[in-house]
C-alpha cells in the first residue's frame, strides 16, 4: 500500500494513486556517538519524506549533523536506529557491498573540498564513476566530454585539477557527480570554498543540471542564495530535523536567521539586510 505522503505542497491536489513516490524516506532515524562514557545524540528519531523532484536544503550550525545525515542517506554510514529508504530501496537492510553498488549507480556526490583525484586529468576524473559501474571506453569518454561541455570546461579535459581555479574544480566535480545519470545528487556545502560570484555560477549550474533535469538534489549549505531556490528547507537543531515554514513570498523562511535580517524576493535571490520579511 502506498503510504500517505506528508509532503503537503506536492500531494495536496493529487488523488492517492498519483502521489509522487518518495526519493528519500527516513523513519525514526537516529545516530548516536559514545564519547567519554556519554552518549551524544546527533540525530534522534528523525522522520522525513522527500518527494521525487524536490530540491531539499539542509541548514544547521557547524556540528549540528548535516554531513552525518548526508552520510546516512548515502549509506556510507549506518544509523544507530531507524531506517533509510532511497528510491524505494531499504538501504539500511543491504550489506555493505550492496550499499556500495547501490550508491555507485543511484547517487552522485559533490563536496565542499571538490575531492578530485589530483593524479588523474579532468576528463579521467569525470569518467571515474562510469568505470566504477563497469562502463568504460569510447562511450564513457564521450559522455564525460558531454558533461564537461555542459559545465563550460570542454577545453580543459586534459588538464590536471591543480591547474584549475576553485570554481572550475567544483564544476568538474558537478560533471563527475552527474556523468552516470544518478537519480539522487547529494551536495555537502558545495559552495563553501567559493567566493560569492563563483558560488552563484556553480549554484545556477547545479540547479539547471539537477532539478531542472528532473533529478533530486539534497544539499547541506550555509549559503543564503540556495535557500531561495529550494523547494523545501530543513533545519537540524538539537538532533531534530525541522521543516522551515514558507514566507509570504512562498519561499522557505528560515527561523534560524534572525527575523528582519533576510528578505527573499519573488525572483528567488536573497538579500541580507534590515529590510522587512516579505
Ligand atoms: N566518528 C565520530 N565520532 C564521534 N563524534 C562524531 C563522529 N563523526 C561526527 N561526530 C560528531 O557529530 C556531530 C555532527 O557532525 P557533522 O559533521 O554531521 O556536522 P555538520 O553539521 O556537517 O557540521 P559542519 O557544518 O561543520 O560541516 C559533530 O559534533 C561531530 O563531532
Ligand atoms: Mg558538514
Amino acid at each position: 500500500m502506498q503510504p500517505q505522503n506528508v509532503s503537503q505542497h506536492n500531494s495536496q491536489s493529487l488523488p492517492d494513486d498519483h502521489i509522487p513516490p518518495d526519493i528519500i524516506r527516513l523513519e525514526q532515524l537516529s545516530k548516536y556517538y559514545e564519547e567519554g562514557g556519554r552518549t551524544r545524540a546527533i540525530l534522534h528519531a528523525v522522520d522525513a519524506r522527500f518527494a521525487v523532484g524536490e530540491f531539499v536544503v539542509l541548514l544547521g550550525k557547524s556540528g549540528s549533523g548535516k554531513s552525518t545525515l548526508l552520510n546516512l542517506v548515502s549509506g556510507i554510514d549506518l544509523p544507530s536506529h531507524g531506517t533509510v529508504w532511497v528510491n524505494g530501496t531499504l538501504l539500511t537492510r543491504l550489506s555493505e557491498r550492496e550499499r556500495t553498488l547501490f550508491r555507485r549507480r543511484t547517487m552522485g556526490f559533490i563536496f565542499q573540498a571538490f575531492n578530485l583525484i589530483p593524479t588523474l586529468t579532468v576528463v579521467e576524473n569525470v569518467t571515474l564513476p562510469l568505470e566504477l559501474i563497469g562502463q568504460d571506453g569510447r562511450e564513457s569518454h564521450r559522455r564525460a566530454m558531454e558533461l564537461l561541455d555542459a559545465v563550460g570546461l570542454a577545453d580543459r579535459g586534459n588538464s590536471f585539477p591543480d591547474r584549475l581555479s576553485g570554481g572550475e574544480q567544483q564544476r568538474v566535480a558537478i560533471a563527475r557527480a552527474l556523468v552516470h545519470n544518478p537519480i539522487l545528487v547529494l551536495a555537502d556545502e558545495p559552495t563553501g570554498n567559493l567566493d560569492e560570484e563563483t558560488s552563484g555560477t556553480v549554484l545556477e549550474l547545479l540547479d539547471t543540471l539537477t532539478r531542472r533535469a528532473g533529478k533530486n538534489l539534497l544539499m547541506a549549505t550555509h549559503s543564503y542564495e540556495v535557500i531561495g531556490r529550494a523547494d523545501r528547507v530543513f533545519h537540524i537543531h538539537d538532533a531534530q530535523l525541522m521543516e522551515e515554514p514558507l514566507s509570504a513570498a512562498g519561499k522557505p523562511w528560515p527561523e534560524a536567521i534572525a527575523p528582519g535580517q533576510l528578505v527573499i524576493p519573488e525572483n528567488g535571490s536573497s538579500v541580507i539586510g534590515k529590510g522587512l520579511v516579505q
